[in-house]
């Protein structure tokens, strides 16, 4: 756990004052026709990388550290400069890294350009502090990554820290603790000096840029975030997240080392994620996610809506840790095979699916098997007539259906045939018949509701809009009564909050049998909500206890699932 530490402390500081739930235009760019390609890609390459991989992760005596070093161990600014002459990563090969992607199934990358270290990773006027000129390397790795890209037709975003500059003066520091008092300087000089140039750099100079991936908006006033929005508008097939400050929004939102339980229905969104613990190259840092999980991760995303964005960290040779680059060549190979059930699909007709996953392409309906039923008979529940069914490895043999009153049952193979995620295909007639949620608009009573929050907000399927309990209570309940008895085996609970805010909060869902209340599942989140599953629960009155460390305890969404 210690070894996380660090990495943790870092989000924390990154305190930022954008909306993770993203900003006004959010939801209207759903249908705008420059997402198209992205909203069909659902899989990117991000890439962190700069002079930080020289160190690797450690300082000192402690190796927890990763692509915020210099701030977290309050590296002084000509100390941390130096590590840009010892950087000379000549196994550097873009080639070599799109063709990676591309093997793995991605269909973009989005390369750190510079990040909050300050360190530019192509040739700029702005500054010298850059890989041309301050490296013995000399080689513009932008431009070798954009060539590369258009040669192997792969999408190309540029990540920039616009805010946070902990070399150039007046960049701001996260925590506003400036530890090297060289770097004090005006916030508006650095933006129109270095921020603004430099952004235009990466925009003009190496042909088209699809995305501008923005980052850690500290103190960036509307006239700061006016101006880069600007120059970012002259180019209008560029997608920008919403992370450039002040309110801006973007085009797409950016959860961020977590997967939202509901997804954020009608709007674009990408998770972004480590591998291991760290975005910036580590060499201590083992804790590797298996392809496995890595996986059902995507499928997961991409079930309800998203895109993901995966990360490596390449080291100081211009290597990209081979753990990283195995993953990803199993990831492609299981995309290889099941690509049709994740590019260009769209969310599950199913709230939630006890065994899996599912995703879907006009009638046809991907279910993704994680947990393979040992009776052999998957429980579909869609009310449709179910045309064919196939199992996508092998499409030649058709799987018998079972069709019963709302849901049909799949026989299938005695044993998985994929331990990643067996991806079987039904054709359906007409629009999908789905049950509705049993909380859907039923009433949910609280023990307090604040006066600008509304129970309501509990089961409206919008995750943006919360019930918060009244002020000055740390505890709340809220108490669901069906009316009649229901088959319960799964609940998502939507936070309203970040990791980042730090809050923490208990859950405990009970259900009420013979005159008392009794415990289902007990759960502390750090404000990402959660969906967890349990054993078949029949009752007709359920409860969640709350307790929030820090404030009110808050929701915004509060799903039961049916037994299918
Ligand atoms: C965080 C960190 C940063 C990382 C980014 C990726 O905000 O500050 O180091 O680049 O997330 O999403």
């Amino acid at each position: 756990m210690k070894k996380y530490a660090f990495t943790v402390l870092g989000f924390v500081l990154a305190i930022v004052s954008f909306s993770q739930n993203g900003e006004g235009n959010a939801a209207s760019k759903m249908n705008d026709p420059k997402m198209q390609w992205w909203r069909d890609a659902k899989f990117g390459m991000f890439i962190h990388w700069g002079i930080y991989s020289v160190p690797a992760g450690k300082w000192g005596n402690t190796t927890t550290y990763g692509e915020w070093i210099m701030h977290t161990a309050k590296i002084p600014r000509t100390t941390y400069s130096a590590l840009a002459k010892e950087f000379n990563p000549t196994q550097f090969n873009a080639e070599e890294w799109v063709k990676l992607a591309k093997a793995a199934g991605q269909k973009y990358m989005v390369i750190t350009s510079k990040h909050h270290d300050g360190f530019a990773m192509f040739g700029s006027k702005a500054s010298t502090y850059n890989i041309v000129d301050a490296t013995p390397f000399k080689r513009d790795v932008l431009k070798e990554l954009a060539e590369a890209c258009r040669k192997y037709d792969m999408k190309l975003g540029f990540y920039y820290s616009q805010a946070q500059d902990w070399y150039h003066p007046g960049g701001a520091v996260s925590g506003n603790k400036d530890w090297d008092s060289s770097h004090v300087g005006s916030m508006e000089k650095y933006i129109d000096e270095i921020a603004l140039p430099q952004v235009k750099e990466i925009l003009s100079n190496y042909g088209d840029v699809a995305i501008l991936w923005w980052d850690t908006p500290t103190n960036m006033t509307k006239s700061m975030t006016l101006k880069l929005a600007e120059v970012a508008k002259q180019y209008p097939q560029l997608i920008t997240n919403n992370r450039l400050g002040a309110g801006m929004g973007g085009d797409l939102e950016t959860p961020e080392q977590f997967i939202p339980a509901t997804g954020f229905p009608g709007r674009n969104w990408e998770v972004c994620m480590t591998m291991n613990g760290h975005w910036g190259f580590n060499a201590w840092d083992d804790r590797w996610k298996t392809t496995k999980e890595l996986t059902q991760k995507l499928v997961d995303i991409v079930s309800k809506g998203g895109n993901f964005l995966l990360n490596v960290g390449p080291n100081a040779y211009g290597v990209i840790p081979v753990v990283c680059q195995q993953n990803l060549l199993e990831i492609g190979e299981w995309l290889q095979l099941n690509g049709e059930s994740i590019y260009g699909t769209n969310a599950s007709p199913f709230p939630f699916l006890s065994w899996g996953r599912a995703t879907r392409k006009g009638q046809v309906i991907y279910l993704h098997v994680f947990d393979w039923p040992t009776n052999g008979l998957l429980n579909v529940p869609l009310g449709n007539k179910i045309k064919k069914a196939y199992l996508l490895a092998d499409k030649s043999k058709n799987l018998n259906i079972v069709p019963s009153k709302s849901s049909s049952q799949i026989q299938l193979p005695s044993y998985a045939p994929d331990k990643m995620s067996s991806v079987i295909a039904i054709e359906f007639e007409g629009e999908p018949k789905v049950l509705p949620l049993p909380t859907s608009g039923k009433l949910i009573v609280a023990s307090s509701t604040d006066s600008t929050s509304n129970t309501k907000n509990l089961n409206d399927g919008n995750p943006n809009s919360k019930w918060q309990a009244a002020k000055g209570n740390t505890n709340a309940s809220l108490e669901i009564d069906f009316g009649t008895e229901y088959a319960i085996n799964a609940m998502s609970l939507v936070e309203p909050w970040h990791p980042w805010s730090g809050i923490k909060q208990t859950h405990e869902l009970q259900y009420f049998e013979s005159g008392s209340w009794k415990s289902i599942n007990k759960l502390s989140t750090d404000g990402t909500g959660s969906t967890e599953s349990f054993k078949v629960i029949k009752a007709q009155k359920f409860r969640l206890l709350l307790e929030n460390q820090k404030e009110a305890p808050s929701i915004g969404e509060f799903i039961l699932y049916r037994a299918e």
